[in-house]
């Protein structure tokens, strides 16, 4: 198959590797011919190194290579069979790509966004034809990360679901599909990993550092949430919870940190500024966490219950399949298990117990038990 890519940079590049490596001819575009070169710099040494731990053989790698061609030219995607479209996250700079793009492919071409946070239903809406545009969404680094959500809008043909489903699952990646509602499924339902943590902080009830060892000694967390914000970088993950907070309508379960906005303010993005919530200068020692037992499952508890309290949340609204669900979890943010089949390890009458606690003790609409949750409790 023959497939565009629009957008040469972090995701675009990343996309077009995968597609590459499955033989797929690849043509990779950007209006940057610089983003283009590093673009092709970065596939190189990323094939060689591969080819040295001998992953791949020096012919393979050089096979992969050949299947891109790296232009600025739009033109080129004129024979594609499936645009993915990987630019700026801005709708009135995605509109004027998708208009283009329709005068230059053929009818049967399938237009794609990889879009985090617009709907698709938006993006799809200045095309003559909307029925064949669709969410695929990549996580970051793509070659590694096995998840990928599809999002059919109100306008997509079911045939196009079908396709890119086929499509994505033969270049061996999970493929969810889910409903186009804000964050999709992974950027909804992590939300409480961040948001909770934060508020858990903002209260004094203890520090960064013990309640990510909270998270990782009682949750097996990979990372504890402060450690993800600070290598996601406070400013991304700060803009995504601020644009999920306003397309859910302002929805106080959604609502941003102050705390996260300060440390964004400050220029304290995490590790790629060298600080964030941690100081990551080399002479600096990260400090230790308060590993009371105690306080610790207390501040699990917490955040696990409004995790699986938000999986049941896009259960009860239909927006995807139990399956979908907890597999979005473990393939696009490591998860250690899916939130639905871990509220059942817990028990579901525990789960909706603390949730009716913490919804009691604060009386805040943010804690309310998923309506979801309560009737399978009741059952
Ligand atoms: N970075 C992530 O972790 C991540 C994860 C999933 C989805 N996304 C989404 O993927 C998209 C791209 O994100 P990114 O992080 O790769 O961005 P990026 O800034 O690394 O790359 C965007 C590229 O698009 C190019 N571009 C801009 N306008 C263009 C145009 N009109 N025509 C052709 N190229 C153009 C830019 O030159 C740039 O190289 C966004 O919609 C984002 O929401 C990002």
């Amino acid at each position: 198959m023959q497939i565009g890519i629009i957008g040469a940079g972090t995701m675009g590049a990343g996309i077009a590797q995968v597609a590459a490596q499955n033989n797929e001819k690849v043509f990779l575009i950007d209006v940057n011919p610089e983003v283009l070169r590093k673009a092709s710099t970065n596939l190189k040494v990323t094939l060689e190194k591969l080819v040295a731990k001998e992953k791949l053989t020096k012919e393979r790698a050089d096979e992969i290579f050949s299947n891109i061609t790296f232009s600025s030219d739009f033109s080129v995607l004129k024979p594609v069979d499936l645009v993915i479209e990987a630019i700026v996250e801005k709708l009135e700079i995605k509109h004027k790509v998708f208009e283009q793009l329709e005068g230059i492919v053929s009818a049967d071409c399938v237009l794609a966004s990889n879009t985090s946070s617009i709907p698709i239903a938006s993006i799809g809406s200045v095309l003559k034809n909307p029925s064949r545009i669709i969410g695929i969404h990549f996580f970051n680094p793509a070659p590694l990360m096995p998840l990928v959500e599809i999002i059919p809008a109100v306008q997509t043909d079911s045939i196009i679901v079908q396709k890119v489903e086929q499509i994505i699952g033969s270049w061996g990646k999970y493929a969810c599909i889910c409903k186009d509602t804000p964050g999709f499924i992974v950027n909804r339902v992590a939300r409480p990993f961040y948001g909770e943590a934060l508020r858990i902080y903002e209260e004094g009830i203890a520090d960064f550092a013990t309640i990510d060892w909270a998270m990782t000694h009682f949750g097996g967390f990979k990372m504890g949430p402060f450690t993800l914000m600070d290598y996601i970088g406070n400013d991304v993950n700060y803009a995504v919870t601020e644009s999920v907070f306003a397309a859910f309508y302002y929805d106080p379960r959604f609502k941003p940190s102050f705390t996260q906005k300060r440390h964004m303010e400050a220029g304290f993005y995490g590790r790629k500024s060298g600080r964030g919530y941690y100081n990551y200068a080399e002479d600096v020692e990260l400090p230790a966490p308060n590993q009371d037992e105690v306080l610790g499952q207390k501040i699990f508890n917490r955040i696990i219950v409004m995790l699986i309290n938000e999986a049941f949340d896009a259960l009860f609204m239909q927006v995807a399949s139990k399956e979908a669900i907890d597999i979005a979890m473990m393939k696009g943010v490591n998860y250690p298990k899916g939130l639905l089949a871990w509220a059942e390890e817990l028990g579901l009458p525990w789960v909706l117990e603390q949730l009716e606690v913490l919804f009691d003790e604060y009386g805040e609409d943010r804690y309310r038990p998923n309506p979801l949750l309560k009737r399978m409790v009741k059952k």
